[in-house]
């Protein structure tokens, strides 16, 4: 894993952008995975500044997300199909139809999640997959426990991570759904780069379990350390757990401005 300590969460938001406007410059065509959540907040906007600078487009490419509640009514606002329409869609120039996330309100929800997988092989895979991490170590919505070559299915939040977005429902625990549609972490595994976005304190047991902790279903997200182009890009809170930071440090200076991540 590349582990890139940046200045803030929002300088760790303008190197992930500068990866993906890289990357469309390269072949406008490409596929994108989207993440909602707080952490690619500031990424969304970078994208919005830059697509309204003339610097970046979305004219030719396509996008998958990552999850969807399961539970909620359509069309509500905190829904992620909503979120990725908000936070990013309705401001750039995706044509329509290309922006597509697991069908959270399909009556066969085993079959919607096969549907998705499909639907992502289609279209070639993705290219750059936008990730945050859970305080519980998931990526998704691929909780503890969760298979390391899961695909995309149904699957139960924890109380963590329904607590950790009450704040989303008006602080009200009892509205978070408990049930979601996620990309598996196998569907995760075949995106052919992977750019992590954590930032603050509270995520620091989840990253350093993730980079330098033990392989395995306690920490979903540790599986990355298999994948061969992950970024982990930190703000310095989000890193004080990690016992190697000097070495990330010392490695990102080392590398030329030129190759970027
Ligand atoms: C969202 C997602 C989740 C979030 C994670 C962190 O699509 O898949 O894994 O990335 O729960 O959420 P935030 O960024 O709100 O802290």
């Amino acid at each position: 894993m590349e582990v890139v300590i940046t200045l803030s969460p929002q300088h760790a938001a303008e190197v992930a952008a500068d990866s993906i406007c890289r990357l469309l410059e390269d072949d406008p065509r490409s596929v994108l995975g989207l993440a909602t959540g707080s952490s690619p907040l500031a990424l969304y906007r970078a994208l919005i500044a830059r697509h309204r600078d003339g610097q970046v487009s979305f004219a030719q490419a396509r996008a998958f997300t990552l999850d969807e509640y399961v539970g909620l009514p359509p069309g509500h606002a905190e829904s992620y199909r909503e979120v990725i329409r908000r936070e990013l869609e309705d401001h750039v120039d995706f044509p329509a139809g290309a922006v597509t996330g697991p069908d959270g309100h399909a009556g066969d929800l085993s079959r919607a999640g096969r549907d998705y997988e499909e639907a992502i092989v289609s279209a070639g895979g993705v290219d750059l997959q936008v990730l945050g991490i859970g305080t519980d170590g998931h990526i998704a919505f691929n909780e503890p426990g969760s298979s390391l070559n899961s695909l995309t299915r149904i699957k139960a939040l924890t109380r963590q991570t329904r607590s950790d977005n009450a704040r989303f429902f008006g602080g009200n625990l009892e509205e978070v759904p408990r049930l979601c549609l996620t990309q598996g972490l196998g569907t995760i595994r075949r995106a052919r780069h992977l750019v992590l976005i954590a930032t603050g304190a509270a995520k620091a047991p989840a990253v350093a379990a993730m980079v330098e902790g033990p392989l395995g279903a306690a920490c979903p997200a540790s599986v990355l350390q298999l994948h061969p182009h992950v970024t982990v890009l930190l703000d310095g809170p989000a890193a004080s757990g990690l016992q190697h930071r000097d070495y990330y440090e010392t490695a990102w200076a080392a590398k030329p401005a030129w190759q970027g991540v």
